[in-house]
C-alpha cells in the first residue's frame, strides 16, 4: 500500500465506524423513544402477578331449542363479574337436529360467541357430561383453572362463587353441593348436578383416562364422583353448604330459605321463583329513574 491508498483505506474505515456508531445510536434512540409507549416484558409479568385472577369456565348444559331461556341466562350472567376471577359462561348442547337451529344458533354465535356444540345426540345421562369435560382440552382456545358443569335451572352468583374458590387448591379439586342433602362430607357420595366444579387437571384426566370413558352412562353427577373415586382423584374436596341449595320448598332437606351468602340456588322452574330470587339479591335495585319507563 502506498501513502494515498493507505489514506483512502483509513478514511473508509473511519466512515464505516461512523456508520456503525450511527446505526447503534439510532437503534438505542428507537428503543428509548418507544419504551414509554410499550409495556416491556418484565412489567407485563408484574401486571399479571399482581392481578393473579384465576379463570373459571361455567358450562351451562342445556338444549338447542331453549332460545328464550338462554337469552334470560345471558342477561343474568352478563350483568355479573368478579374482581377475583375471569369467568366465562358458555351454553353447551349436542348436535343440532333442525334446519332452523343452524340459522338461529349461528346468529347467537355471531352475536355472543358463547355456544359449544358437542358431538353427541342430546341426552342427560348418556354421556353428555363426559363429552363436555373430555372435549374441552381439545376445543377451548384457552385454559381455565376451574371448569364448572351447571344446570340451566340454577342461578349462580359469580362474586360469591369466586370468593369461595379463591382460597381453595387450584388442582385435584372437586367442589359443589354434596349429596345426600344433609351430608357435610364431600368424600362420600357425589356433588349434585346443579353445579359442580373440577380443577383443570381433573378435566384433563377425564379427557385422557380410560375409567371415565368406560363409565359414561348413568346419572351424570353420580358418574363423575364414581370416576374420581375409581381413579383415586380429587383429594381436595369442598361442599359449599349452606351457600348452595335448592329453591325453598322444592326438594326436602336440599332446600332452605334464601340467604345473603348464596352461591347457587337450584330448581328454578317458574318465573315467580326466578323473580323472587332476583328481588331477594337486589339484582335490579340500581335501576335509574327515567321518563322512558315506570314501574
Ligand atoms: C363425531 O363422532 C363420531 C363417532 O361417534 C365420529 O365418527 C365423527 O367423526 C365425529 N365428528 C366430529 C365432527 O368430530
Ligand atoms: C354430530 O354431527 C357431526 C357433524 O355433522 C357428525 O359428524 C356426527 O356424526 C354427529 N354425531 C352424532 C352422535 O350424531
Ligand atoms: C338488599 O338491599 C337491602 C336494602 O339495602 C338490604 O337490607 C339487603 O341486605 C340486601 N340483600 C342482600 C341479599 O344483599
Ligand atoms: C344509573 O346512572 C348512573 C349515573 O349516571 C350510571 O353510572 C349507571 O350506569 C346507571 N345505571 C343503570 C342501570 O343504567
Amino acid at each position: 500500500m502506498n501513502m494515498k491508498q493507505r489514506t483512502i483505506f483509513l478514511i473508509s474505515l473511519n466512515s464505516l465506524a461512523i456508520l456503525v456508531a450511527s446505526v447503534i445510536f439510532f437503534l438505542i434512540f428507537i428503543v428509548h423513544v418507544k419504551s414509554p409507549f410499550e409495556v416491556s416484558p418484565s412489567s407485563m409479568l408484574e401486571l399479571k402477578g399482581s392481578s393473579a385472577r384465576f379463570g373459571i369456565l361455567i358450562g351451562v348444559l342445556t338444549r338447542a331449542d331453549l332460545y328464550a331461556h338462554r337469552h334470560f341466562l345471558r342477561m343474568l350472567y352478563g350483568i355479573q363479574s368478579s374482581p377475583l376471577a375471569e369467568i366465562d359462561v358458555k351454553f353447551v348442547f349436542c348436535n343440532l337436529t333442525k334446519p332452523e337451529q343452524r340459522i338461529l344458533i349461528a346468529l347467537e354465535i355471531q352475536r355472543f360467541n358463547d355456544i359449544v356444540i358437542l358431538n353427541c345426540t342430546e341426552n342427560m345421562n348418556s354421556g353428555k357430561t363426559h363429552m363436555y369435560f373430555s372435549s374441552l382440552p381439545r376445543i377451548l382456545p384457552r385454559l381455565y383453572n376451574y371448569v364448572m358443569k351447571a344446570d340451566d335451572d340454577v342461578y349462580i352468583r359469580l362474586e360469591p362463587l369466586a370468593r369461595s374458590l379463591a382460597p381453595l387448591p387450584r388442582s385435584d379439586l372437586y367442589y359443589g353441593f354434596v349429596i345426600p342433602c344433609n351430608s357435610m362430607n364431600p368424600f362420600v357420595e357425589y356433588m349434585s348436578g346443579m353445579g359442580y366444579i373440577l380443577s383443570w387437571d381433573l378435566v384433563e384426566w377425564i379427557a385422557d383416562a380410560d375409567i371415565p370413558e368406560f363409565y359414561r352412562y348413568g346419572s351424570e353427577d353420580k358418574m363423575v364422583a364414581q370416576w374420581l373415586k375409581m381413579g383415586n382423584k380429587a383429594k381436595n374436596r369442598f361442599t359449599n353448604k349452606p351457600a348452595m341449595y335448592d329453591y325453598p320448598g322444592t326438594n326436602g332437606r336440599c332446600s332452605h330459605e334464601l340467604i345473603p351468602e348464596t352461591v347457587a340456588v337450584h330448581r328454578l322452574k317458574r318465573w315467580d321463583q326466578w323473580s323472587r330470587v332476583l328481588e331477594y339479591f337486589n339484582v335490579t335495585r340500581q335501576i335509574n329513574d327515567s321518563k322512558l319507563y315506570h314501574f
